[in-house]
């Protein structure tokens, strides 16, 4: 078998893509509640306020909230190990500031651990999922301010205390890489006060971004070391967005340009993670765009006293870099590129690359020889609701089935990996666009771009697929 023993299968969601019930129970707004939806032609609207003529995704989304002993049962019909779901912040504290967490918060995550561990399902937990309380981006520029580190450790305290008997895997920032992109403002960072507009036209400054990504690591450090001291049954992890990137031709110039982008996308901030300190390349990087990250006393000595004990990713695409502009660019997640000749693209234009899966497999694994965990990976499409009630995803179970293949050649290349979440385990609201038709689940939910849907929920083919998979250990693609 290619699969370890106890290998952790299963599926992974975000609470503001699929909880709804935004402001139920003492929840306070995170910035996806002030996203309007969009498409990829139509970027989505960050809003100061919650505007009655806009439609905003998350307020209800699959409404996982009133759903979720149906919908984790479902899961554990398909055999699943792990799951892996974020908390809100905002369920726990409304605007990151509170001095008392919110009793009805902790207790909604209490029955959703309960219910896992009732099916033998472990929690993965994501701690801070692109949900920035909406008051910490008004009062401090989100993590530009220093100030949120105390507050995300104090969150931080209040939920490892509570779980400590229930939960063993936690990833403190999920993609923390988006920050090293201008995508970065509005998903993870929210340095976005007092911005209204699309998520696309943000005003871009290299210098607050990577100050508060600088917040956001020494936030995730003190947490970890933290969490090693009092819970060393704790599995700490980081979380990156990987984006593998070949160089577009073999001319010199493009092979350095895609070093390039490799270092400062892909690898940055897994080095301060994973290693506990900022690589060399990063300091020419800053000295080429004037930026000064703002350090203070005990910094570094935290970033190298709070190193993850694994390494986990997303991964959907790839991309070509070039040195000279290149017009032909595909769409991607966070990112552009080059187009592939080689390869296809799903209907939003991200290249499909399984053989890229199991080369970033390998380069991580070679680099930081902790155990790898791949905690996103699926295909976004357009699902047909056929009259019999069956959803035929074959274009989904051949694009899992390709990665799972590419997987398996990693472990035999040596590479110690964990698990497999793939992404969105059941429809839920996409993080780009705020789309429902962009599904990636193998349950489908009847829910609709105009907020439409009776919220039933189906199995669709890849339901069934995945569930041989996972009795198989992988061997029954
Ligand atoms: C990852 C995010 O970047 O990609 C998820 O962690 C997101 O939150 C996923 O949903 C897929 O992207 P999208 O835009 O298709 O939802």
């Amino acid at each position: 078998m290619s699969f370890k023993q106890g290998f952790l299968w299963g599926g992974a969601t975000a609470a503001n893509q699929l909880e709804g019930a935004w402001n139920i129970d003492g929840k306070g707004p995170a910035v996806p509640d002030m996203c309007t939806n969009g498409t990829k032609e139509f970027p989505k609207r960050i809003t100061t306020e919650t505007l009655s003529d806009c439609y905003y995704p998350s307020h209800e989304a699959i409404d996982f909230y009133h759903h979720y002993a149906e919908d984790i049962k479902l899961f554990a019909e398909m055999g699943f190990k792990v799951f892996r779901f974020s908390i809100a912040w905002t369920r726990i504290f409304p605007t990151g500031m509170e001095e008392k967490p919110n009793e009805k918060g902790l207790e909604f995550y209490d029955k959703v651990i309960d219910e896992c561990r009732k099916y033998g399902i472990e929690p993965l937990i994501t701690i801070s999922h692109y949900e920035m309380p909406y008051a910490l981006v008004q009062k401090y520029n989100g993590w530009y301010g220093r100030e949120c580190i105390e507050l995300y450790e104090k969150y931080c305290h209040v939920i490892f205390e509570r779980y400590k008997h229930k939960v063993v895997y936690w990833l403190t920032f999920n993609e923390i890489n988006a920050g090293t992109m201008p995508m970065g403002n509005v998903l993870s960072l929210g340095t976005v006060k007092d911005y209204s507009g699309t998520i696309m036209d943000v005003k871009d400054d290299p210098k607050i971004r990577f100050q508060a990504l600088h917040h956001q690591f020494v936030a995730s450090a003190r947490v970890v070391k933290y969490a090693h001291e009092n819970y060393p049954q704790f599995k700490m992890g980081n979380m990156i967005c990987f984006v593998t990137s070949y160089p577009a031709t073999c001319n010199p110039d493009d092979i350095l340009a895609s070093q390039n982008a490799m270092r400062m996308s892909n690898w940055f901030c897994s080095d301060v993670q994973v290693r506990g300190y900022y690589p060399e390349y990063a300091f020419r990087f800053f000295k080429e765009k004037d930026i000064n990250i703002k350090m203070e006393d005990g910094d570094e000595e935290i970033l190298k006293e709070g190193v993850v004990d694994f390494y986990t990713f997303s991964y959907y695409m790839s991309i070509c870099t070039s040195a000279a502009p290149n017009k032909n660019m595909t769409a991607g997640n966070l990112v552009f590129g080059n187009k592939n000749p080689y390869l296809e693209a799903s209907e939003w234009g991200w290249q499909i690359d399984p053989k890229g899966l199991r080369y970033v497999l390998n380069e991580i694994y070679d680099r930081y020889h902790i155990p790898v965990m791949v905690v996103e990976n699926g295909l976004g499409a357009r699902d047909t609701l056929e009259e019999d009630g069956s959803i035929k995803d074959v274009y989904r179970i051949d694009y899992l089935r390709k990665h799972i293949e590419q997987m398996k050649e990693a472990v035999e290349d040596g590479v110690d990996l964990m698990g497999y979440t793939p992404w969105g385990c059941i429809d839920l609201v996409s993080a780009s666009t705020g789309e429902m038709a962009k599904r990636y689940g193998f349950i489908y939910v009847d829910k609709y771009d105009d907020g439409t849907g009776t919220l039933e929920r189906k199995k669709k083919d890849s339901f069934y697929w995945y569930k041989k998979v996972i009795e198989s250990n992988g061997e029954n693609l």
